[in-house]
């Protein structure tokens, strides 16, 4: 099995939420049509806002009672708390469209003990995708971001959650921060049918460069993003993919 990597260059950010917006429809709409259900990861931080404020004011008509909505990471704060990415996505999308409340899936990492969070989260996928012990959750959609260290999800340079090889979901130190993060580890990553990473910016412009087109060793977490049966799309704005030489 391999993995397909294609690019999609959008002359403004604009072009790029709608672009993102188009194909997380369009991957919704096959998944519903052919299972019944769209199972999407949803990305934090703050380039995506762009994306989910858009599905909100154009597709308020979409499928989301077919839709369940997870998060690839978490930061370790409440959900009310401004830097959860639960609570950017409430803001952005779920507080504006009608979707069950049993659809979506947070992580409870108002937890004091990241750990627990992390695991309490294992356990709602396993119990949602209904695993065997050594099954992987095969996510329709992951959208991802890349920090300007090449991290994507919460899977930082260096972090021990880069060699997880069996948990789905892991607490991961990040040294830079001082802090825990929960995180899907890279066998849930590389499980998803389409992973599309949505990157905008100039300040982005290195690392994309680096990571579409460098041979880092060790690679950088975002390299590492590689369905075995699946698709990586990167969808970039022109400003972001200005370094790229091919
Ligand atoms: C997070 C994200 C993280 C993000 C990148 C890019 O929790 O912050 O999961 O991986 O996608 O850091 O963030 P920006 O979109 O804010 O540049």
């Amino acid at each position: 099995m391999s993995f397909t990597r294609i690019l999609e260059v959008l002359a403004t950010p604009a072009d790029l939420f709608r672009a993102a917006a188009d194909e997380f429809i369009r991957v919704g709409r096959a998944a519903i049509g052919a299972q019944g259900r769209f199972l999407v990861a949803l990305s934090g931080g703050s380039t995506p806002r762009g994306l989910y404020s858009l599905l909100a004011k154009e597709r308020a008509d979409f499928a989301w009672n077919r839709t369940f909505l997870f998060f690839g990471d978490e930061r370790h704060v409440p959900p009310e708390h401004p830097e959860s990415n639960y609570h950017m996505v409430n803001e952005t999308l779920i507080s504006k469209i009608t979707i069950p409340a049993e659809n979506v899936h947070r992580v409870r990492a108002e937890n004091a003990d990241a750990a627990v969070a992390a695991s309490e989260y294992e356990q709602d996928l396993r119990h949602f995708f209904e695993l065997e012990p050594c099954d992987l959750p095969r996510f329709d959609l992951i959208l991802l971001g890349v920090g300007p260290d090449g991290h994507t999800a919460s899977l930082f340079p260096g972090s021990s959650a880069l060699s997880e090889e069996s948990r789905l979901v892991v607490a991961n130190w990040v040294e830079k921060f001082q802090t825990h993060r929960i995180t899907l580890t890279f066998p849930v990553l590389n499980r998803a049918a389409e992973i599309m990473f949505l990157v905008s910016g100039t300040d982005k412009a290195d690392i994309v460069r680096q990571v579409l087109e460098g041979a880092a060793m060790p690679p950088l977490p975002a390299q590492q993003a590689q369905p075995k049966d699946g698709k990586v799309l990167w969808m970039l704005d022109e400003a972001a993919a200005a370094k790229l030489r091919a």
